[in-house]
């Protein structure tokens, strides 16, 4: 599917059925974002999704960051129609062919001795089960983590995600107890305002110095991402996660990676820790891993998972292990491999990264782009050197953005106060595709900077 630029011109002008579809909506959809956006989706295809108006956009965020074999990847469409017919749920004590298959298939990509694993749906019950593994099997309850880190909505999740004063934490009384956070590796706003490498790690340090003086008993566990997406695609020096294992080990902590958005191929490696070295003992992947539909998984060692299984461990949800969506995650991880994606991520995240970053030498209100493989990062500056945020005009050239056809995440948004974007398009994005969503970067900056060179 091409993206239909003849239809950009009647973008402001609402079908009536679209219309229709937003009063529903403002009577019954909950607001769970705040508002009621716009557009409203219909179809996909690939990199490219339609809405009721049949305008197409270019998706370079994946959906949620989720379809890294695109939309309605046809070999994950026919395994969910072929599930279908055959049998879609059963109980959550039981396992079914699927998932048993998608379980010992996961296995054979993760290096030894992860090879355990949890099957269930999203990245917010995945991380749930990691800590609740975690604490059985250490006896402790502490679950330390990065200011910044997302990972998920649960409550469990929720206690460590910390982001600040606008956190999403902030409202549902207090956090899961234990739940603390450590500083940001974020070498381009250092928040100890120190260089590496000569700062040798001073935040994961600092942090844990701090951890120490508050616990009254050792923490049962670290939990990071790879790269930091939803702080703004944050990635740690090199050896940050050798580092923080290290400290993990000399208390006695596990050491736990969600990797719900970095997995499966992402990054340009099949897991994002391959690339630090850092391997975990618990191991969250679940977006990359249902080509959209939701399946997830907590992997471990045979050892933990022995020993809390001898403790009683116990842990349901419904839909955990449903033919129906381990059969797409099965057609997934057939595509990855199939298709090397880890490969084209490596190779078109290089080149999309180039072209950014030769916005960036003509737009300084681009002041970083970052991240690697098909997970990249812009950070939108007022100047340069004060580094100072540009929130409005991240706001602006985003709306921008969308007007011309391009689909882009921004985590957080002008309402927080944030002016970054998430890069992650499908890996089976084109090189046509990636050219035309540079383009219309280009373009919506400098209609939004009037000075923008022309
Ligand atoms: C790193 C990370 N962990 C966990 C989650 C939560 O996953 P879910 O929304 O599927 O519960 C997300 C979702 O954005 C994520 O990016």
């Amino acid at each position: 599917m091409k993206v239909n630029r003849k239809l950009k011109a009647g973008a402001a002008q609402l079908t009536s059925a679209t219309k229709k579809l937003l009063d529903l909506a403002n009577r019954n959809s909950f607001r769970h974002a705040g508002t009621i956006p716009l557009p409203v989706l219909k179809e996909g295809q690939g990199s490219v999704v339609v809405d009721t108006d049949g305008k197409e956009y270019i998706d370079i965020s994946s959906g949620q960051m989720a379809v890294t074999v695109g939309h309605n990847h046809p070999k994950v469409v026919e395994a969910i129609k072929k599930s279908a017919d055959k049998l879609i749920h059963i109980n959550h004590l039981l396992h079914s062919e699927e998932s048993i298959l998608l379980a010992s298939r996961l296995a054979e990509f993760l290096p030894k001795p992860l090879k355990k694993v949890l099957l269930l749906n999203t990245g917010s019950e995945a991380n749930e089960a990691g800590i609740k593994i975690a604490k059985m099997h250490t006896g402790n309850y502490g679950v330390v983590s990065i200011v910044g880190g997302y990972h998920g909505h649960t409550a469990g999740a929720l206690s460590v995600t910390f982001r600040g004063k606008n956190s999403a934490h902030r409202g549902f009384g207090p956090n899961m107890p234990g739940s603390m956070a450590i500083p940001i590796p974020n070498c381009y706003r250092c928040p100890l305002k120190l260089t590496f490498p000569s700062c040798d790690f001073a935040c994961a340090n600092v942090g844990f110095d701090l951890i120490d003086a508050q616990s009254v008993q050792t923490p049962a566990v670290f939990i990071g991402e790879p790269i930091m997406s939803s702080a703004g695609i944050i990635e740690p020096p090199q050896g940050y996660f050798e580092h923080v294992k290290n400290l993990c080990r000399e208390r006695g902590m596990l050491f736990m990676l969600d990797e719900s958005q970095t997995g499966l191929g992402r990054l340009g490696t099949m897991f994002g820790f391959e690339d630090d070295g850092a391997q975990p003992d618990l191991l969250v992947l679940s977006k990359t891993m249902g080509g959209g539909v939701p399946v997830s998984a907590l992997v471990t060692t045979d050892v933990i998972e022995n020993d809390v299984v001898d403790k009683g461990f116990f842990m349901r949800t419904s839909h955990m292990g449903d033919p129906l969506t381990a059969a797409a995650g099965l057609a997934v991880l057939d595509v990855i491999e199939n298709d090397h994606l880890a490969e084209q991520a490596r190779i078109k995240g290089q080149y999309l990264k180039n072209k950014l970053l030769q916005l960036k030498e003509m737009h300084p209100i681009i002041g970083d782009v970052r991240g690697r493989g098909l997970l990249l990062g812009i950070e939108f500056v007022k100047d340069p050197v004060s580094k100072e945020l540009a929130v409005d005009e991240t706001a602006a050239i985003t709306a921008k953005c969308l007007e011309l056809g391009l689909l882009i995440d921004a985590p957080g948004g002008a309402r927080k106060g944030q002016a970054l974007w998430r890069i992650a398009p499908p890996i089976t994005i084109s090189y046509n595709q990636i050219d035309s969503a540079v383009d219309i970067i280009d373009e919506a900056i400098k209609a939004v900077i009037p000075t923008a060179e022309r």
